[in-house]
């Protein structure tokens, strides 16, 4: 691809996802060759630096993030784009300055995205901020604006976050990320379902049992207590990036690739998920906060110990929630949603559990209830597609054992790029297919704003789990049968 120039504005430059995300995923693209020739990263912070000073910074980022891959002849070319505009907070005149900058000095390219890399409650502050000095009219260049998640709070913080964006901009400047839609392996969830011909034909409630949709994390809150007390398991993870598994691995197939096809469809399946009543919470969803426990051999803090978490928060760390697509290709077949920090793994991964065979023909032979076939994509670490199904063990006896079918794709030297890059990408060249149109993050938070509310009232109690463990226990209490369990590896 040839992109065409343009200005990268980064606000919240300094802060934990421009550094571990953004400025690494730049670099890699500049590695590869395909940042546009005239491109300028302008980074925005609330404190004053120097270029120089700012320049320092970014290669000690990318320093800490590729050991390996740090190459200097890279980053020679990768600082000549970077430079630095403080933006203080209630600042009017620095936004004057930048206006001055970027439609009138020509080292700033005039297509120009800005990046809100900040807390939620400062997009629309910024925003406003670059509306009333005129920044987002697109009368020099195109002028598009992405923002990270969490897209509001529940639905109706999302829904007054969307009419102040409206006031400055219209749809298609928008950009709405979600980073999970950028990895490679969950774009692998349509090839798997719509490039073969095997699997298609048994995505339905006559063949399949439930689907689980797991992320799971060894890390604690880390730094982030501040934006994490405010948020919890169930809006950090579940409305945003599980949602948006839910949806691909649920979706009819689209028209076409083409982002109104994708995303037309994406919304169907979310606003045929069943609403979930504030007296039907407690059956279809499970909180818990991980208490001290040990992981990978060595002890870890509880969440209330961490730094910046109230001593008596009942934030959840752990969220996990039943679903119910009610259309003729779902209805009846459960959908299990989980997630949780200082978990057990760090594992991303969509299991589809299969049906029984009608008639167990080998009941005679075994001790114990048939075993199902299931498909397991798993998006990270690992990302493949693996199936177990049942053979016969050699022997004179007539007995089965569950085997796995391993269709692990990724060839030797095949690397997988991180999702932002892709995305920033996309971003400049202004394709919407992987960012979310407002209907479907508006659909996703009505699935989970009862439980939201529900949790809200109760803020007295909260389930606990150690850390390092697979979450707490009464969480099977979400299944409905006895031969439903949550499946923990791949
Ligand atoms: C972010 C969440 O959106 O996704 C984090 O805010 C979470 O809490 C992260 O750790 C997980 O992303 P990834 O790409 O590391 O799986």
């Amino acid at each position: 691809k040839t992109l065409a120039p343009c200005t990268l504005m980064i606000f919240g430059a300094n802060g934990n996802l421009s550094r571990l995300k953004l400025i690494p995923a730049l670099f890699r693209l500049e590695q590869a060759n395909v940042l546009p020739e005239k491109m300028v990263i302008l980074s925005a912070g609330l404190e004053e630096r120097s270029r120089d000073e700012w320049v320092g910074e970014v290669e000690g980022i990318i320093k800490a993030k590729y050991p390996k891959g740090y190459d200097k002849a890279t980053f020679e070319k990768f600082k000549t784009r970077h430079q630095y505009h403080a933006t203080p907070i209630g600042d009017a005149e620095s936004y004057n300055r930048l206006k001055v900058l970027l439609d009138e000095d020509a080292n700033y390219p005039t297509d120009v995205v800005f990046y809100m890399a900040v807390r939620p409650s400062e997009f629309p502050v910024i925003i406003d901020a670059l509306g009333n000095v005129g920044l987002l009219k697109q009368t020099a260049g195109t002028r598009r604006v992405v923002i990270e998640k969490p897209f509001g709070y529940d639905l109706l913080s999302a829904q007054s976050l969307q009419k102040s964006l409206y006031k400055h901009l219209n749809e298609p400047q928008i950009f709405r990320i979600d980073h999970y839609v950028g990895k490679g392996t969950v774009q692998n969830v349509m090839v798997f379902r719509f490039a073969n011909m095997l699997l298609e034909p048994l995505w339905n409630r006559h063949y399949i049992d439930h689907v689980q949709i797991t992320h799971s994390e060894n890390l604690g809150v880390g730094g982030r207590a501040d934006y994490y007390e405010g948020s919890g398991a169930l809006r950090d993870m579940i409305q945003s990036h599980l949602m948006q598994l839910l949806a691909l691995v649920a979706m009819e197939p689209p028209v076409s690739l083409a982002a109104e096809h994708l995303r037309d469809e994406k919304v169907k399946v979310l606003k045929t998920i069943r609403p979930i009543s504030q007296s039907a919470v407690h059956a279809h969803a499970f909180r818990g906060q991980y208490a001290s426990g040990t992981i990978d051999g060595k002890p870890v803090p509880g969440y209330l110990e961490e730094t910046g978490v109230a001593s008596d928060s009942t934030t959840e760390t752990y969220a996990a929630m039943k679903v119910f697509i009610d259309n003729w290709r779902w209805s009846g077949v459960p959908f299990y949603l989980r997630t949780g920090k200082r978990m057990a793994e760090n594992a991303s991964a969509i299991m589809i559990r299969f049906k029984n065979p009608p008639q167990d023909l080998l009941r005679a032979t075994r001790h114990e209830p048939p075993r199902p076939n299931w498909i397991m994509l798993g998006i990270q670490p690992d990302d493949c597609l693996k199936m177990e199904i049942q053979v016969k063990i050699p022997g004179l006896e007539l007995q089965t054992r569950t085997i796995s079918l391993d269709a692990t794709y990724r060839k030797e030297g095949e690397d997988e790029y991180d999702a932002y890059e892709g995305l920033l990408l996309d971003a400049m060249e202004g394709d919407h297919s992987l960012f979310l149109r407002f209907d479907e993050v508006e659909w996703s938070w009505r699935v989970v704003d009862p439980i939201l509310k529900v949790w809200a009232m109760e803020r007295d109690f909260i389930n606990t789990y150690s850390a390092g463990s697979w979450g707490p226990r009464g969480t099977y209490r979400l299944f409905d049968r006895e031969d439903q369990f949550w499946r923990h590896s791949l």
